[in-house]
């Protein structure tokens, strides 16, 4: 069997009073699964997320963190104020931030570096928009980001990394990309991986539309190691069908 790593990004969805059912049914949930769990919520819920899902085999953490340790950063959250709430993950570089927040891949490089400093494990994001794809750039775009965001790494830090491919054109709209794009591009980014860092054994995930009427298809392909669940994870009906998601 398989072991897949399935994540929830809540992005700015849920409220204190939904989560507190959530966090206990998610708990519930994960204690029976073979697959690994773990969700990524607003920060203002990360003290909850401790309290109710420490000790849980859920992994837990932020969706965004700034690079700098502390300053004039009016906003910003720090890697080691994530390590307060002794978050496991944290996501870097989605493409929502990219678009509305002008992350470069030089800042997703420098975010990076200090989550794996911290020894909080990144979920890296990266994805063509549809006009790269139309464009046929799709390849070029994903090896610039990987390349970009692994800028001076070494073999042992990209290991502790956990990469998402996540097309823009597949994010919030429904449409997912069809499983065999998906292990496409998923097989690409490995092989770079692969072939540039020396790192063989890399986890790559898929997001994008996931969810349960396409869990399977998409999940059972060789290179996909997971998911990372955007609308489909806040149903927790909907998350736990795709957590329990079984392949050979
Ligand atoms: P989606 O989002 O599942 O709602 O498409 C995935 C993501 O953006 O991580």
């Amino acid at each position: 069997m398989k072991k897949l790593y399935l994540i929830g990004n809540h992005k700015m969805n849920m409220s204190l009073n939904e989560l507190e059912p959530y966090f206990d049914n998610l708990a519930e949930i994960a204690s029976t699964s073979e697959n690994v769990v773990g969700v990524c919520v607003p920060y203002v819920y990360l003290n909850m997320a401790k309290g109710m899902l420490e000790g849980s085999k859920v992994l837990y953490g932020a969706q965004n963190m700034h690079y700098k340790d502390n300053g004039a950063y009016t906003g910003e959250i720090s890697a080691h104020m994530l390590n307060d709430f002794n978050c496991d993950l944290v996501i870097i570089g989605h493409s929502e931030r990219r678009a509305y927040y002008n992350e470069t891949d030089e800042d997703v490089n420098l975010k990076i570096k200090k989550a794996l400093e911290e020894g909080i494990t990144p979920i890296l994001c990266f994805g063509e928009t549809l006009d790269e794809r139309n464009g046929n750039m799709a390849h070029s775009v994903v090896e610039r980001q990987i390349m970009g965001a692994l800028a001076d790494l070494e073999y042992e830090e990209v290991s502790r990394i956990i990469f998402a491919y996540e097309p823009v054109w597949a994010i919030g709209t429904g449409v997912s990309a069809t499983s065999e794009q998906a292990e496409e591009m998923i097989s690409f980014a490995k092989r770079l991986i692969a072939d540039e860092y020396g790192v063989k054994t890399s986890i790559v995930l898929y997001g994008g539309s996931l969810k349960p009427s396409n869990a399977q298809d998409i999940l059972s392909k060789p290179s996909i190691d997971g998911g990372l669940i955007g609308g489909a994870c806040l149903k927790i009906k909907d998350f736990e069908e795709i957590i329990n998601t079984k392949v050979e």
